[in-house]
């Protein structure tokens, strides 16, 4: 068992918020990749029983969202917008910075476990691009200068 109870109780209480049971599969995954930090086989079999639906229709919706990572990842998930309004503001530039910065590439880790860097499709904030989100937070209209900034309070805040 992955889920725990404080998750299982939030993830049924969602459940009676809607008509359907597979409404809730969006808001159960994120319960879930909230506690867990990433999202796997074994969180969908839970999640499924749960909420009483068929287990590959939470794999499906878990698996269509880039916005769960599928395995572990560092304490702050940096998630770089690569579609068109950030490519053409310098989303690839952006993106080869912060694998010079982290010393990693695109889908990796540091060492320390801090980051992992990853490039996603549009996250809707295309008129404050180049953005990124990392975890729960939007930065955006990113310069070097204000990637510089971002990582080195995280890096402070640990
Ligand atoms: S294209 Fe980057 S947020 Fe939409």
């Amino acid at each position: 068992m992955i889920l725990n109870d404080n998750s299982k109780a939030r993830i049924r209480e969602r459940v009676g918020l809607y008509p359907r049971h597979k409404s809730a599969i969006l808001p159960a995954l994120t319960i879930a990749y909230h506690q867990v930090g990433h999202l796997n086989d074994e969180v969908y079999k839970e999640i499924a029983k749960i909420i009483k639906v068929p287990y590959v229709e939470v794999a499906e919706a878990a698996t269509f969202y880039t916005m769960f990572p599928k395995e572990p990842v560092g304490k702050y998930l940096i998630q770089v917008c690569h579609n068109i309004s950030c490519a053409l503001l310098g989303a690839d530039s952006l993106v080869e910075y912060l694998e010079q910065k982290l010393d990693i590439k695109k889908g990796e880790t540091t060492k320390d476990n801090l980051f992992t860097l990853v490039t996603v499709e549009c996250l809707g904030s295309c008129a404050t691009a180049p953005m990124m989100q990392i975890n729960q937070d939007y930065y955006e209209n990113l310069t070097r200068e204000k990637v510089d900034r971002i990582l080195e309070e995280l890096r402070v805040k640990g």
